[in-house]
């Protein structure tokens, strides 16, 4: 495991492919037999409101909004991992000309469409249950509704590269996820799990024990635990993807400061940016969790919510507080089928 590691910055790499490959990989037979489900005809559009924010039609699916709101919140959070790993959207040493990359969880997109860019050798598919993502986009990038926690769809054996990022809370069966990974990658094909810890730390005790912001944190795991989706992923995902039968497997984590505490200028920014993230993470993720997960009434969640929201503000220089970010990629053996 590497601590706050410092990782080079990423070569912006170019491969160029002649219109011939590129026209076969956007017509693979298995590309035209899609799961995906018009956007237009599909129910998923049917959105729930409540409290002023806007949800997936199933109220089981997925506690958290998926307005505008959370999609801008989603997209800091982006700009968080992005400044934390150097711009590099993956550690996984995956090949220099992917053919075929899967993004489940996709969220507002944001990842799949900076990979699209960076592997023009890359069909891109991004899938969610939400269709949030944007409808113009680069002919390497699609996008499908689609739910992880049903067996996946996609052809077994045809992705090079597997990615997912903040999708704990989400989850129904980690390991079950882990097999579906693996079935649907090549071998030789790499996974990637990028899952930050919903949990705040700092290493010189400034961040007391008993603040607001640690009560919240405790209620929105137990509200998830309860909600048979877990969000302890980093420590327990080494042992998932073994078990599913990966190899070559790592585990990486980094700090992502949050506040303005940081002296060096990049940890810096990213607290600053982190401490926005979290200031528009925490009404959207305790809304559900508190009223319909811990019942407890709308007034209450209120409070919490603006306890939080004010102790993220007013402590963003004396809690040197940090968000622990694990990254964990591991390969399908070329052995197996
Ligand atoms: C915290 S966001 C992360 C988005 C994106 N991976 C990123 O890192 O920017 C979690 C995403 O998972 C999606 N999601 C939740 N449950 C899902 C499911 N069962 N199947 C597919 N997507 C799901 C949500 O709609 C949301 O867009």
């Amino acid at each position: 495991m590497v601590l706050f590691d410092r990782i080079p910055p990423f070569p912006a790499v170019l491969h160029s492919v002649g219109d011939e490959e590129f026209a076969e990989y956007l017509y693979e037979p298995d590309e035209i037999a899609s799961v995906t489900t018009s956007i237009s005809s599909n129910p998923a559009t049917n959105y729930r409101f409540e409290n002023g924010r806007r949800y997936h039609h199933r109220e089981e699916s997925w506690p958290v909004p998926n307005d505008e709101k959370q999609q801008n919140q989603m997209d800091l959070f982006h700009q968080v991992y992005s400044l934390r790993l150097n711009g590099r959207p993956h550690l996984a040493p995956i090949t220099p000309s992917p053919r075929r990359i899967l993004d489940v969880g996709t969220g507002t997109g944001i990842w799949a469409l900076e990979v699209g860019d960076i592997y023009p050798s890359a069909s891109v598919v991004g899938n969610d249950i939400s269709p949030i993502q944007p409808r113009w986009v680069p002919p390497n990038v699609k996008f499908e509704i689609d739910d992880f926690n049903e067996p996946w769809m996609q052809a077994p054996g045809t992705f090079d590269f597997v990615h997912a990022r903040e999708v704990h809370g989400a989850v129904a069966d980690w390991p079950g996820f882990c097999r579906e990974a693996f079935k649907v990658l090549k071998p030789g094909g790499w996974v990637e799990v990028a899952e930050s810890a919903v949990q705040l730390q700092s290493d010189d005790g400034t961040l007391p024990a008993d603040c607001a912001l640690n009560a919240w944190l405790r209620n929105i795991s137990e509200g998830f635990e309860r909600l048979g989706r877990t969000v302890v992923v980093g420590p327990n995902i080494e042992q998932w993807l073994r078990s599913t039968g990966f190899e070559e497997i790592k585990v990486e984590v980094f700090k992502l400061p949050v506040g303005l505490w940081p002296t060096d200028k990049t940890e810096r920014d990213i607290g600053a940016f982190n401490l926005l993230n979290m200031i528009e993470y925490v009404e959207g993720a305790s809304l559900q969790i508190y009223t319909k997960v811990l019942r407890k009434s709308l007034d209450e969640t209120r409070e919490a919510i603006a306890d939080a929201q004010a102790e993220f503000k007013q402590s963003s220089k004396d809690f040197h507080m940090y968000i622990p970010y694990y990254i964990a990629y591991a390969r399908k053996p070329l052995s197996s089928i």
